[in-house]
């Protein structure tokens, strides 16, 4: 096993979370620098965790540094380019979520890994708990057998005063609201676990923020599958919890949460007659570890180590991506979304608001136009 050289890029909020987790990895990773444009927080991160490297551009941090991995932690408007800088110097790319603001900005990607040949991966960390990789095992298969419905709420709570920072609630900063920011993790594990989406009809509305994106976004969706799911994104709910819930035909599958998930955040509720073998199959796999950052370390580090693609690399991150800009897209033209649909030439493929569209129709009371 490798030690991989690390380093920070953006040591705000969530930086802290990854420099903690990165400290859980049983010295599989070392964290050799950090970067940031504010040389204060960046002098106060650095002095927290006893980083020696310190820049205040990604460019000389590249350059003098040298990791083999960058963990991107800046506002979402710039991991993209940032992304790009890391895989086309050669250095693996752990971005936070979201990866782009678009699917224009996020398929740039591709010829930046082609031509250095480091890998991108996204921070989807509840995909990395022991219990989210049996229910994908068993369900669909003879364990748990075919899904046909699921629900996926984000229903978290946010007062004004979160918008402050001023990336927040923009569509050319952020990219969108909670559909980009809160529930894509919630609905990247819903894909993790269901497979790939077929079409989508949604709604987003701005109910009582006051933000220039949707505060609220709610979604039907169908899978190759056939399973049909309902998918609610919100920042308006004063009893917060983050819930999957998938029916296949042997049994009920759920999680309850809130930002991260142990193994007894799951219940597994058989249909009658399936009792032995539900409880059997999902008894039988490993289920001690929880979600988050360092799960999802370890994970990455595992496949550089054997040299395969990944874990929630580019082409998954795509998929998750292109649900939120189906849903958008759906949302502000009153029509239903089809995997694939979405393509160079289409208003929501250079961005998430449709090229202005979005903020037209946001407010509860607006008419969606009847064409686009
Ligand atoms: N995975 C999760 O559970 C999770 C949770 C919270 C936030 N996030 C994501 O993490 C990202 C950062 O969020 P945050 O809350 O830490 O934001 P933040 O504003 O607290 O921190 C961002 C930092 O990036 C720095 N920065 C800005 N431009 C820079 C540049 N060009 N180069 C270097 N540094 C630069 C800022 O000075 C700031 O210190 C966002 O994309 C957010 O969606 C993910």
């Amino acid at each position: 096993m490798r030690t991989y050289k690390v380093a920070i890029v953006g040591t705000g909020g969530i930086a802290a979370v990854h420099a903690d987790n990165l400290a859980r990895t049983s010295g599989r990773a070392e964290l050799v620098a950090a970067c940031d444009v504010d040389q204060a927080r960046l002098d106060a991160f650095a002095d927290q965790h006893g980083i020696a490297g310190r820049y205040l551009g990604l460019t000389e941090l590249l350059a003098e540094a040298r990791p083999d991995i960058v963990h991107l932690c800046t506002p979402p408007l710039m991991h993209i380019d940032q992304a790009i800088e890391c895989l086309a110097a050669g250095v693996h790319v752990l971005s936070e979520k979201p990866p782009a603001l678009s699917l224009a900005d996020f398929d740039r990607l591709e010829t930046a890994q082609a031509q250095g040949g480091a890998q991108f991966s996204c921070v989807f960390q509840h995909r990395f708990g022991d219990a989210s990789a049996a229910a994908r095992e068993l369900i669909g298969g003879g364990g748990f057998g075919r899904p046909l419905v699921a629900r996926c709420d984000t229903l978290w709570y946010r007062p004004d005063s979160y918008w402050d920072l001023p990336w927040r609630g923009t569509w050319n900063a952020e990219g969108g609201g909670p559909t980009m920011g809160h529930g894509i993790h919630q609905f990247d594990l819903l894909l993790h676990l269901l497979g790939p989406w077929q079409e989508v009809t949604a709604i987003a509305s701005r109910q009582a923020r006051a933000t220039s994106t949707e505060d609220l976004s709610a979604a039907l969706v169908r899978f190759e599958n056939g399973a049909v799911a309902t998918i609610i994104n919100s920042l308006l709910s004063p009893r917060e919890t983050s819930d999957i819930r998938i029916d296949c035909e042997f049994a009920t599958v759920e999680l309850s949460h809130l930002y991260g998930y142990a193994t007894d955040n799951w219940t597994v509720t058989p249909a009658p007659g399936h009792e032995d073998e539900v409880t059997g199959a999902w008894e039988a796999q490993p289920l001690e570890r929880g979600s988050g950052h360092s799960a999802q370390f370890l994970a990455m580090y595992d496949a550089l180590d054997a040299g395969s693609p990944l874990p929630a690399g580019a082409d998954s991150a795509r998929q998750t991506l292109e649900l939120a800009a189906a849903i958008y897209a759906s949302a502000f033209t009153g029509t239903s979304v089809r995997r694939g649909g979405i393509e160079p030439g289409h208003p929501f493929y250079g961005g998430m608001d449709g090229e202005g569209l979005g903020t037209r129709v946001l407010d509860a009371t607006a008419a969606v136009p009847a064409t686009v």
